[in-house]
């Protein structure tokens, strides 16, 4: 049974008005599924479901029908990435009707009280919850980033859960919120080298699918910056749902069950995933920044390209927050020929559509979802190696 305080009856009983009752019967049912005792109180929410790409017609109704029905949030809440970008739509190349449609999503959102930030790296602009703060997070590498490096505690919430939290400023207090569902059951020791973001994302990638269920434990890589770890984390959840994962030396919390299983990640693994993950072709598109680009990745960027010309389009994609405080570096990569692109990313924006086929990246999560979500090859490799084949 689910106890309620008498605010969260009254929500239930409609006596808040139709958008938090519509709210609290879906926090209540999620409750009810996870046999959650109680409901708790959540600092913020990160509302995934903003592309007209993944929701279409039948989201635009549904938030449509929201705020109509006068929804409004009561904690801090903010988007994940949507469509494209709102001011450079047209440089994108995005057709005319999807771009309408993305700005009516964007239109509800905000009408609720969202902030317009739309972006999967919130915490590389302030929203950085503290250790054991409850949030209700959904975008799968933001959940894995906040219950792993910073030590927040969220669920992998759905679009609509995250926007009933954020309606009703609570969740329920079940999986993950809960200490004793977040004890590793696995230590993997690092064996192969990892040198770049993208060695990391093609560990994550290959060990997601072979780990799914568990929270591994890292040892040996005690070199990981915030942005390696991203993109660990951001593959691992892509292949394998991996929502947590603890890093012997740098994540706040290390918590080891007694007798965990152990394997080691070694570098024929990290060779032949590479090699895998890469089609060897020519790409029409290089797209950085998946998760969303920190300041540092956009400046390594535009030390690459400096003074040359790009023989195929470039897209960083970052939030509209971290795109302002790159000016000096956006002058660099624009005279080179590419673009930094916000509130969006090469998953969630048409890029099949715009009429892309070939993609290089140096993210695993991009490398999982672009092939079947937006129909591309992959050129997969560093940084510094995509950028060098194409000037
Ligand atoms: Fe973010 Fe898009 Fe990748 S939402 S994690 S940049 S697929």
């Amino acid at each position: 049974m689910v106890l309620l305080t008498n605010e969260e009856q009254k929500m239930l009983d409609g006596k808040l008005g139709e958008a938090v009752q519509q709210s609290m019967e879906i926090l209540y049912a999620l409750a009810k599924i996870y046999n959650a005792e109680k409901f708790i109180s959540v600092s913020s929410a990160q509302i995934a479901g903003v592309s007209y790409k993944t929701i279409g017609d039948a989201g635009l109704e549904y938030l449509e029908d929201l705020v109509n029905k006068k929804a409004k949030v009561k904690i801090p809440s903010f988007l994940n990435p949507a469509g494209m970008d709102r001011l450079q739509w047209k440089e994108m190349k995005i057709p005319e009707d999807f771009a309408k449609n993305q700005l009516k999503i964007l239109e509800a959102y905000i009408s609720m009280g969202i902030k317009s930030t739309c972006t999967c790296t919130p915490y590389f602009i302030g929203i950085i919850p503290k250790l054991k703060e409850h949030i209700a997070w959904s975008e799968s590498s933001a959940v894995s980033f906040a219950n792993s490096v910073l030590g927040a505690r969220t669920n992998r919430e759905g679009g609509p859960s995250a926007l009933a939290a954020a309606i009703c400023g609570i969740t329920p207090y079940y999986g993950l919120h809960l200490d004793e569902n977040r004890i590793s059951n696995l230590v993997i020791k690092v064996e192969s080298e990892l040198k770049t973001s993208n060695d990391f994302g093609a560990m994550g990638y290959a060990l997601g699918s072979k780990i799914k269920g568990k929270i591994p434990s890292f040892k040996q890589i005690n070199h990981a910056s915030h942005d390696n770890l991203k993109s660990l984390g951001a593959a691992m959840a892509a292949t394998g749902s991996v929502p947590l994962y603890y890093v012997e030396n740098i994540t706040p919390e290390f918590i080891l069950g007694d007798s965990p299983e152990e394997i080691a990640f070694e570098q024929k693994e990290l060779n032949e995933i590479k090699e895998k993950l890469n089609s060897d072709s020519t790409p029409e598109l290089i797209a950085i920044g998946c998760p969303h680009a920190s300041l540092d990745e956009i400046k390594k960027v535009a030390e690459l390209v400096k003074n040359k010309k790009l023989k195929c389009e470039l897209w960083i994609c970052t939030s509209s927050e971290i795109k302002e405080k790159s000016k000096e570096f956006e002058k660099i990569i624009n005279q080179a020929g590419g673009k930094i692109i916000a509130d969006t990313c090469m998953v969630v924006c048409p890029i099949e559509e715009i009429g892309y086929k070939i993609t290089g990246v140096n993210s695993g999560k991009a490398a999982k979802y672009l092939p079947g979500f937006n129909k591309q090859k992959i050129v997969f490799g560093d940084l510094e190696k995509l950028i060098k084949n194409a000037t």
